[in-house]
């Protein structure tokens, strides 16, 4: 009795010793119930998605760089990356949603240009953002496919590359798209793909993806439907399968169910830790159902994606109730807006990057400034727990300069 009690108390007393304790950043974020924890406390992920930050389609580059110019493809820089890290810090968040961190198949640039074949080029803009979300004490949720078929690639490219011959432009809605999730020799591609994200050594961290627990969730895919839209016709099968290989891979890694939209039959999947649904524009009373459903299995819930400018028909007042919705419930363990770009470092400091769907956000720029105030105040409430005003100065951010190149390659 004596011993076991004195075991915890030696234990501490030589951490206190040896001055080990633990840096926040290495530990990683686990699950019970329908709540996240980091360091014994709840801990809620908010912040923006940035597509971009394996692979870009926005900027073209100086010559000679990486550029693929039929999708408009390139590496955005070390510059860009770090800003951007910088911004989420300064907004309150704790978490970034970046497709290209996972999604990178079927061009010249990708991670897996073709059929099996890797690109280790295409690592280095991957490996920069993990190090630097490190850096700031960010986490990184990142989607493994895509439902469609843009730049960076997505289910078709491990359609075609096994014997399908489909495209999104004509095949949307053509039921053999259902392949991806139901054919023995895609489904082991897909895998196959995976496993070599996973297993790949980050020589900024020595860590592999798998190990380091700034990515804190992997995501099937972005938006997964079947060959309807926002069908939720993703298979059970697959997606338990898809979570069971990520496990064995990663044990520590959360895994989201990305279908589009929470589908009732996939709530009882023991590998799914966190169910989720985007919301275009905003919508409470879907978001209250679906944290209904999602908390009846005692799982997590987070609003992947939402829109957040004026040019969508929400107003300051609907922005503001959304944002109160979320914070009183504790089982919405957060949520990510549709998206953030930053300014177009280090060529020209002067520019903010812009995409063309409508929903850019730049911190800095003017027009977007009382949103971003908003948005801050529910990052820093959710984060922690605190309020500031809504007319609190942002804090500045500066535009890097070019940065040292750093001993990679
Ligand atoms: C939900 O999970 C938590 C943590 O495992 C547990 O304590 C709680 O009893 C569960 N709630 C329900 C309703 O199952
Ligand atoms: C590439 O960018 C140029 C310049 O912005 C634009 O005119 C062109 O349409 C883009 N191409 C693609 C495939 O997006
Ligand atoms: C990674 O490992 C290499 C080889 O052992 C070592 O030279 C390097 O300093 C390590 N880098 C980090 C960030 O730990
Ligand atoms: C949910 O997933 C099941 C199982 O794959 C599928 O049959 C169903 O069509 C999906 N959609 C809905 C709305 O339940």
């Amino acid at each position: 009795m004596r011993l076991l009690l004195s075991i915890p108390w030696l234990l501490a007393t030589l951490s206190h010793m040896h001055g080990a304790v633990a840096d926040i950043r290495d530990l990683p974020v686990t699950r019970r119930g329908s709540v996240l924890y980091l360091n014994g406390s709840p801990w809620r992920a908010v912040g923006p998605n940035v597509y971009w930050l394996g692979l870009d389609e926005n900027v073209i580059p100086p010559a000679g760089e990486p550029f693929y110019a039929p999708l408009n493809a390139s590496y955005p820089t070390r510059e860009r990356t770090t800003e951007i890290m910088a911004v989420v810090k300064a907004m309150g968040g704790t978490m970034i949603r970046s497709h290209t961190l996972g999604v990178s198949t079927g061009n010249p640039l990708s991670l897996m240009p073709t059929s099996g074949k890797v690109n280790e080029a295409a690592f280095e803009a991957i490996d920069w953002a993990v190090y630097q979300a490190k850096q700031y004490g960010l986490r990184l949720m990142v989607p493994l496919t895509d439902n469609f078929d843009y730049y960076h690639g997505g289910k078709y490219d491990f359609l075609r590359w096994n014997g399908f011959d489909l495209n999104r432009a004509r095949d949307e809605k053509n039921p053999a798209v259902q392949n991806f999730y139901t054919n023995s020799k895609v489904v082991d591609a897909f895998k196959e793909y995976v496993r070599i994200l996973l297993t790949h050594v980050n020589p900024f961290t020595n860590m592999t993806y798998a190990e380091d627990p700034t990515i804190f969730a992997y995501e099937t895919g972005n938006e997964l439907c079947g060959p309807v839209w926002k069908d939720q016709d993703v298979p059970v099968e697959w997606v338990r399968e898809i979570g069971r290989h990520v496990k064995q891979l990663a044990p520590q890694k959360l895994f989201v169910d990305g279908t589009y939209g929470v589908n009732k039959s996939h709530l009882s999947i023991d590998e799914v830790d966190i169910l989720s649904n985007h919301y275009y524009p905003i919508s409470i009373n879907l978001l209250r159902q679906d944290l209904a459903l999602v908390s009846s299995a005692n799982k997590s819930y987070f609003a992947g994606e939402y829109a957040w400018n004026r040019a969508s028909l929400t107003t300051d007042d609907d922005l503001a109730m959304w944002f109160r919705e979320i914070e009183k419930s504790p089982a919405i363990i957060g949520d990510t807006f549709w998206s953030l770009f930053g300014r177009n470092a280090p060529a020209n400091c002067n520019q903010f990057v812009d995409h063309s769907d409508g929903l850019t956000m730049q911190y800095g720029n003017p027009a977007h400034q009382a949103r971003i105030q908003l948005v801050r105040q529910h990052f820093v409430k959710m984060s922690q727990g605190g309020t500031i005003g809504a007319d609190a100065a942002l804090p500045s951010v500066p535009c890097l300069a070019a940065l040292a190149p750093a001993p990679e390659s």
